[in-house]
């Protein structure tokens, strides 16, 4: 008997075929729009293994539905918020993520926001096309150069790290807030210095978010902290939503506490603050961070080779801590 695996959300089919190469037979949700709450608690009754994504929540309630043979949950995602491991813990199941394969895609919008929030890509294209008239003006449409500029890393990882070399390249300098210490050597390539939190807020002239989101850091950009960044300075957020107060954030780009953000998550997503969308001094796309299509094929590609690793007794990959 092969283990029964439930793929609760639609996942590319390179993921599904390695399913299936390795003798499995997923029962894989097809649909692009999500099951709803009520149907995904049918769906995965008396499944061994869960594929999951990042839009679902997988609590106390789901792993009971799903019942005591469950034994683990493979996140299509790096981040895994959605899933509250303390309750897959106390019933011995597994989580895994996918750490590694999205790192480039993430960082590549991390620079990207850098650089339209910065130089104003996104308001000067609404310009073009709302078919406002326009000309080339010596002062028209200035933004700030990141030359010579501070940019702060709020968690060095994979992706922190990935994000502060692009932005080296263009000539920025890091300093970065982190738990863990970095590799000597790679804190030596990037010339990066490590600082206390609240001098990477005061010092940075872009800080950018780049640690999980838990209890420990809900939030943890908020009120206190934008009052403590320069009035010049940009947020990034791609990590994920919760870390940063919203409402906070709204505020303070009101006040002038900050110059500006680019956010590529939101705190109750897919709901952005209403004081957030008509502001030009603000960037906005939707949860983009890995959207390649080779990127996600990896996800669900890696995804998949620990849900084959567990169903064959075999230790997964890249198990969550
Ligand atoms: C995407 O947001 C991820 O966590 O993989």
């Amino acid at each position: 008997m092969t283990a029964r695996i439930v793929v609760t959300g639609k996942i590319p089919s390179a993921g599904l075929q390695v399913l299936r190469k390795a003798g499995l037979d997923p029962q894989a949700w097809s649909q692009d729009t999500a099951m709803s709450r009520q149907e995904l608690l049918q769906q995965v009754k008396g499944a061994e293994i869960l594929v999951t994504l990042l839009t679902e929540k997988v609590d106390g309630e789901l792993l009971d539905a799903a019942g005591p043979q469950l034994k683990a949950v493979c996140n299509v995602a790096v981040g895994y918020n959605n899933i509250d491991v303390a309750a897959c813990k106390a019933r011995g199941v597994t989580v895994t993520n996918t750490p590694g394969v999205l790192t480039d895609a993430t960082a590549d919008i991390a620079l990207a926001l850098i650089l339209m929030v910065t130089r104003r890509l996104a308001e000067g294209e609404r310009v073009i096309r709302a078919k406002t008239s326009w000309q080339w003006g010596m002062h028209y449409m200035l933004g700030t150069g990141v030359t010579n500029r501070i940019l702060g890393v709020i968690g060095m990882g994979a992706i922190g790290i990935a994000t502060a070399r692009r932005a080296k390249a263009c000539g920025m300098s890091i300093i970065y807030y982190s738990r863990s210490e970095i590799d000597t050597k790679i804190a030596t390539e990037l010339g990066a210095k490590k600082v206390l939190f609240d001098e990477l807020l005061a010092t940075s002239d872009v800080v950018s978010i780049h640690c999980p989101s838990n209890d420990s850091t809900h939030h943890l950009m908020g009120k206190a902290q934008f009052e403590k960044m320069k009035k010049t300075a940009f947020l990034i957020n791609t990590a994920r939503g919760p870390i940063v107060d919203e409402q906070a954030l709204v505020d303070a780009l009101r006040n002038q506490e900050i110059a500006g953000a680019g956010l590529d998550v939101f705190e109750f997503e897919p709901k952005v603050n209403a004081g957030l969308l008509d502001r030009d001094d603000v960037v906005l796309i939707p949860h983009l961070g890995s959207a390649t299509t080779e990127t996600r094929d990896a996800m669900a590609m890696l995804a998949a080779d620990n849900a084959v690793a567990i169903a064959n007794d075999r230790k997964p990959l890249t198990p969550v801590a």
